[in-house]
């Protein structure tokens, strides 16, 4: 199954990109930028990764953004990410990044932007992988830093293919939104909403109703309304899935009783994905492999999974054929 798995060509659809920094990566370019870590050690900052909630993880992963000062930082953060995709046989990715954990820090709109498109762009030609950039608005913030922001985001519009929602969802739902999502809509990005990770079945229903998005990134709580899931289904609207996330941000207890199973059975249209696979435990290779122990899942399911990947991608249907019939 390992094998498979490893040999199988895929996309990857859910993948902060600030989620890839690994710690050892982080202790360089502190060093680098003459920032002080409050961890005095690789060992001591891992021992931080053991989160309760959402939250718990979030606090840590916007203090690791503390050490990306530079072009260049966002540059090497993003090879680094490539990689990992390189060895897992990732032939397109759709990453996400948080434009405004890095302007409220004072670093301007370009310095990320350009750095992140160059690294993506040079491993187009290097590595093959194609790639689209969605920048997240932080749903924690007022609606207005959103809308304050936006005009940076359509000046970069070239490099920037859609908008997505992200951080704390608890009490902060998609219909906060609903006027920076409009306007992106209406000028042509692709939009995307984290909904239904900790937040209940009704965030999920304002994102596809309210923010009408493309996507639903993470979706586990759909599953709590029987004929929200039956709609989503017949849509065809894909569920971004991050089970090793789930299991270390305790969406799920155990791996064991990921919904993974059941989605397909619903007729989810559901894709494996890493999140933050510096903070979670593996990039999304070990995802599919964890998973498929922990669950069963058959060869069926997971080439049902990666072909998934292709089909919720963000790829003109020309090109989706191709990754499709490579599959085969
Ligand atoms: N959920 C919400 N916001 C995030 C995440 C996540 O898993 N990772 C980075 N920002
Ligand atoms: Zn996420």
């Amino acid at each position: 199954m390992n094998e498979l798995i490893q040999m199988l060509p895929k996309a990857e659809l859910h993948m902060h990109i600030e989620g890839s920094l690994e710690p050892e990566l982080m202790f360089k370019l502190a060093k680098r930028n003459g920032i002080e870590l409050p961890h005095q050690s690789i060992d001591e900052l891992k021992a931080l990764y053991d989160f309760n909630n959402l939250q718990e993880f979030l606090d840590i992963y916007y203090q690791g953004c503390s050490v990306l000062q530079t072009e260049q930082d966002f540059y090497d953060l993003a090879w680094a990410y490539l990689k990992k995709a390189k060895e897992d046989h990732v032939v397109h990715t759709e990453i996400f990044y948080d434009p405004q954990s890095h302007t409220a820090r004072g670093i301007p709109f370009e310095v990320a932007i350009n750095g992140l498109y160059r690294a993506f762009d040079d491993a187009q030609e290097q590595m093959g992988i194609s790639f689209h950039i969605i920048a997240c608005f932080l749903r924690h913030l007022p609606e207005q830093d959103a809308l304050d922001l936006y005009p940076e985001i359509l000046k970069h519009r070239d490099k920037i293919l859609g908008i997505g929602l992200d951080s704390s969802e608890m009490g902060h739902p998609p219909e906060k939104y609903q006027q920076v999502f409009a306007q992106a809509k209406k000028d042509g990005f692709k939009v995307v909403a984290h909904a239904g990770e900790e937040g209940p079945a009704e965030y999920v229903k304002q994102a596809i109703e309210l923010l009408q998005v493309d996507r639903i990134d993470h979706g586990n709580r759909c599953l709590d309304d029987e004929i929200l899931t039956a709609q989503i289904a017949h849509k065809g609207l894909a569920l971004t899935v991050c089970p090793l996330s789930n299991l270390k941000l305790k969406v799920v207890q155990d791996l064991v009783d990921h919904p993974i199973k059941k989605m397909l059975k619903k007729g989810l249209m559901a894709t494996i994905n890493s999140d933050d696979p510096a903070y979670f435990g593996g990039y999304v290779n070990e995802n599919y492999r964890q998973l498929a122990a922990a669950v069963g899942l058959t060869e069926d399911e997971i080439f049902t999974l990666v072909e998934n990947s292709f089909k919720a991608s963000f790829l003109p249907d020309s090109i989706k054929e191709i990754h499709l019939k490579a599959l085969h």
